[in-house]
């Protein structure tokens, strides 16, 4: 399959990042969400890429299917273990395609009163995008092509490949 963004790229991307939300969050105590099971790669890579004090948690959503899809309404898999009451959030998405999936999270997440709310997304697809979602922190903007790899799955298959690749394509 093609590469579509190197693992050199990536890392690359994920260090400009991280020096710029570290310095965005200088003096605050950052916490960041990972969003299951697609952040996970970029969620470890990122944080280790800031370089203040933060704490980690993960949560897990599914969407409810094809009948739902339009509400983007998601069904929570795994909740939070930590409450969210007046820390500085900062979601971590693999990628937003539609917006439906995030936009849900958010009102959910914005419900438990943090201070503020922030989103970083390794991949933004904005050409498909249904519903407005600020994304604070994106990694890189991409055509509307599958990709799988670094966290990305097809039927849960490819999350462990290095490279973001095009799945399917030919080389
Ligand atoms: P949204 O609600 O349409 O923004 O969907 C976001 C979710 O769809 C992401 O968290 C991914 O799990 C999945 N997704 C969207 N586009 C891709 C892709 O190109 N490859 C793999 N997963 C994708
Ligand atoms: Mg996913």
């Amino acid at each position: 399959m093609k590469v579509l963004l190197s693992h050199d790229a990536i890392q690359g991307r994920i260090r400009e990042m991280g020096r710029q939300i570290a310095a965005d969050y200088a003096g605050h105590e950052l916490h960041v969400v990972g969003v299951l099971k697609g952040a996970c790669a970029f969620m470890t890579d990122l944080c280790r890429a800031i370089d203040i004090p933060l704490t980690m948690d993960y949560i897990a959503v599914s969407s409810y299917g094809a009948a739902t899809k339009s509400s983007g309404e998601v069904k929570l898999v795994k909740d939070l273990d930590q409450g969210l009451e007046g820390r500085d959030l900062l979601v971590v998405e693999d990628i937003v395609d539609t917006g439906l999936t995030l936009n849900y999270l958010m009102n959910v997440l914005r419900a438990r009163g943090p201070r503020s709310l922030k989103i970083a997304a390794l991949l933004s697809k904005p050409s498909r995008r249904l519903v407005e979602i600020p994304v604070d922190y994106v990694g890189f903007t991409i055509d509307d092509l599958f990709v799988v790899g670094y966290g990305l799955d097809y039927n849960e298959k490819y999350r462990n490949l290095k490279d973001i690749v095009v799945y399917g394509s030919e080389g």
